[in-house]
């Protein structure tokens, strides 16, 4: 029991060789060979943590003897990730009613919990709630480092706070790295950080998923084979060997278990051997021995040069002997910081020793909770842990120096030269400039993405086919309605209706676009939050993706609406009318991408859109000629995607200048006068021809193409024009995307 703190953290070349007999062998081969092992050595040595899954025995801890050879090996430089009164407090507005303020009080009054304090100087609306409350630490590379508590302590909260996902301004406290305040930019690149939730695309197989996260993680330098293999070797490390070939699966399809998706998304993050990795809850949900394997490649990680900061509910028996640091807290303040073997003794001193048998963390956590409900709180425990560390660290100094020795720049220079941090790293003088801050090129990172998203659509063709068979549908009803137009005066009116409709419709057929980005959102902030890779690559790489569908299904609708409508232009007529229709999906596909962006809710996003596109019909210059719209209104007929693709295919229909729309005697066909006799319509005509001094036949033109968009409004762009302002605003939307992502992917708690 006398071991403190300190001794553990000089032990931790003993601790690494804490291995199976396999690795023994491993290891011993290494001690010659290589400094202390990384990840990627290490996950050659694949072994026990698969064997002792598949087997029916429990996992047994094996002890390894160490001859002197592997002690006194040359070591890594060490790394040590120092917090020191870490404060992190939010508003909670409320609403006070007598009532609450008077159960409030007597809840403050009762516990201890220093969390609802009303804040000095705010009004009684809004109270300050401390989530972390003076919090320090240690944690050191080789050690697992976990963060215990009830549910609502806060674990979570520090987990996040140490892992730069809440904003500087408002966490108060310090955190080094080997006494160096960590850049957010160099800490992005360095860590990694597994959340709770597993994000994944459902269509990949887990194989997939792992290689499509290598191939944005590991630097191009690295063949395809060694990046294969890599993952090979970690998807036998997290015992996933089953798993492989299975699709990750969602909510419609059936997939990979939880535990194996949970293993997955650990394994995704840990590809590239960050230095330092935060995990949150990484055992949730899995059965004993999932958990303990999981731990298990998490302590390899450490092993191999890695500080690994996680948190846990309720660690097994084994689990505990995998930790090497423990946090415990309870209402956002530390009430048990150590190792988990000197447990025992703390309790004991604190005058609550633990019996026998009794699990040390279950014991800790339901005393803890108990003095969480009594009414002096966990006051006490808190003052009992700070006075009890200072007891430790006071002793600690006789024992060893507790400095790193080593500058951030030493250690990680160090770091890479030993294979870790795979993403690649070049000489600079700041350990900022030392790592790439991205494994890759944007264009290789535009191909892995497209190729991944290619995949994953792929598998989903039920998706696809509601897309074609919507635009189909639309095109047939249109087809057989306004089945080979005349160019009467009827005829005309119903080739602007139809011309409207099919314009609105390829927009309205974009809507689809709404739920993708939605459904990715949290994945692609998941994935650009530690640097997998640009977000312009994803802009870049979302908006070639689409295209093919576009122009299948512009060409689709094209061809089943143009010849049976009977539009004019032959086939040039045909491809200015496609490209128009490509154009417009286009413009439609990224105004919804980007309305897709700003707004985060799948409802409100529908509703946001179709209520737009509505408008956008409305000015477009056919319900309402340019000239008779208001004032104060003109600037949305500017605006209206729809009026450019429509000016421009009404332009392609009646541009021919020889073509007659209005004859003398289809003069009347709209006006009261329609069914008159046509001997009587030639009379009137012959009297009107007298009177204007102009010859007016039934037979002559009155209006020709030219006329009819002029009456439209349809004067101020050429037809070419009016495709390419289409087009621009399907650029102009993309880049509004990419803002839109820059902007709103903070990814940091306020
Ligand atoms: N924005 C916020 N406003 C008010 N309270 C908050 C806010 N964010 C977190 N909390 C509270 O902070 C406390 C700590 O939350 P945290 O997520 O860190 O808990 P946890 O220990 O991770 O719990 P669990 O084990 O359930 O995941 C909780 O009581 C939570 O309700
Ligand atoms: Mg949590």
């Amino acid at each position: 029991m006398s071991n403190t703190i300190w001794s553990e953290n000089i032990s931790s070349p003993i601790d690494s060789a804490r291995f199976s007999d396999q690795t023994q062998a491993f290891e011993t081969t290494r001690a010659v060979s290589f400094p202390s092992p990384t990840l990627g050595q290490l996950l050659k040595s694949v072994g026990d943590v698969s064997k002792e899954e598949s087997g029916d025995e429990t996992p047994i801890h094996h002890a390894l003897d160490v001859d002197e050879t592997s002690l006194i090996e040359p070591r890594a430089l060490p790394f040590t990730l120092s917090f020191s009164n870490l404060t992190y407090s939010v508003k909670v507005r409320r609403k006070m009613s007598v009532s609450r303020s008077l159960s409030s009080n007597n809840r403050l009054g009762t516990a201890s919990s220093p969390l609802p304090e009303p804040s000095p100087g705010g009004n009684a609306t809004t109270r300050t709630k401390t989530l972390l409350n003076d919090i320090s630490g240690e944690a050191r590379d080789g050690e697992i480092m976990a963060v215990l508590g009830a549910s609502g302590s806060g674990k979570s909260t520090l987990i996040d706070a140490l892992a730069n996902r809440i904003s500087r301004g408002s966490l108060k406290g310090s955190i080094t790295l080997n006494g160096e305040q960590l850049e957010s930019k160099l800490l992005k690149v360095i860590s990694a950080y597994v959340m709770q939730d597993d994000l994944l695309y459902p269509m990949l197989t887990v194989e997939e998923t792992l290689m499509f996260s290598a191939e944005f993680r590991l630097p191009p330098s690295l063949s395809k084979s060694k990046k294969k293999s890599r993952v090979e070797a970690l998807i036998d490390q997290l015992g996933l060997r089953n798993a492989a070939k299975t699709i990750i699966g969602d909510e419609g399809h059936r997939g990979v278990s939880g535990g194996e998706r949970r293993r997955v998304s650990i394994g995704i993050d840990i590809i590239h051997d960050p230095i330092l990795l935060f995990l949150d809850e990484p055992t949730s949900g899995l059965d004993s021995t999932s958990a303990f394997m999981v731990v298990k490649v998490l302590q390899r990680i450490a092993q191999s040069g890695s500080i690994v900061l996680m948190s846990i509910h309720q660690p097994s028996y084994r689990i505990i002997g995998l930790l090497d640091r423990m946090i415990f807290l309870s209402r956002g303040q530390t009430v048990y910081s150590g190792s988990p073997a000197n447990i025992p003794t703390y309790f004991a001193d604190f005058g609550h020793p633990i019996p026998e048998n009794e699990n040390r963390t279950e014991f800790a956590l339901d005393l803890i909770r108990e003095l969480e409900q009594s009414p002096g709180g966990t006051r006490r425990l808190v003052e009992f842990n700070t006075s009890w560390q200072k007891m430790r660290r006071s002793r600690r100094f006789d024992v060893a120096s507790p400095s790193p020795g080593s500058t951030l720049k030493e250690a990680i220079s160090a770091s890479i030269s030993r294979g870790k941090l795979v993403s690649g790293a070049t000489n600079g003088s700041s350990p900022t400039s030392m790592v790439p801050t991205y494994a890759n090129p944007f264009w290789v990172e535009m191909a892995v993405l497209a190729k991944r998203s290619f995949i994953n659509s792929s598998r989903l063709p039920e998706l696809m086919a509601m897309r074609f068979g919507t635009v189909m549908v639309t095109g047939f009803i249109l087809a057989t309605v306004f089945w080979h137009l005349d160019s009467s005066p009827r005829g005309i009116i119903e080739r602007l209706g139809f011309l409207t409709f099919a314009m609105s419709t390829t927009y309205y057929t974009c809507a689809d676009a709404l739920p993708v980005f939605l459904q990715e959102r949290y994945i692609f902030m998941r994935e650009t939050a530690y640097n997998a890779y640009r977000r312009l690559s994803y802009c870049l790489s979302h908006a070639l993706v689409s295209l093919p569908a576009l122009v299948f299904l512009s060409f689709s609708f094209a061809m089943i609406t143009f010849w049976p409508v009977g539009l004019a232009g032959g086939f040039s007529g045909f491809v200015f009318y496609f490209f128009t229709i490509l154009a417009s999906f286009w413009a439609g596909n990224s105004f919804v991408t980007f309305l897709s962006g700003v707004i985060p809710h799948v409802m409100l996003g529908y509703t946001i859109v179709v209520a737009i596109l509505a408008y956008f019909l409305l000015f477009s210059g056919f319900f309402i000629n340019r000239d008779r719209i208001p004032k104060y209104w003109i600037w949305f007929h500017y605006l209206s995607l729809v009026k450019y693709p429509y000016e421009a295919v009404l332009q392609n229909e009646f541009q021919d200048p020889a073509k007659c729309f209005v004859r003398g005697i289809q003069m009347f066909d709209n006006s009261p006068l329609a069914s008159v006799p046509d001997a009587i319509k030639e009379k009137l005509l012959a009297s009107m021809s007298s009177s204007l001094g102009v010859n007016i036949t039934s037979s002559t033109c009155v209006t020709t193409g030219s006329d009819l968009l002029k009456q439209q409004g349809v004067t101020q762009l050429s037809k070419w024009g009016c495709l390419w302002v289409t087009a621009a605003w399907g650029f102009f939307f993309r880049i509004l995307f990419y803002f839109a992502l820059l902007l709103g992917s903070k990814n940091k708690r306020n």
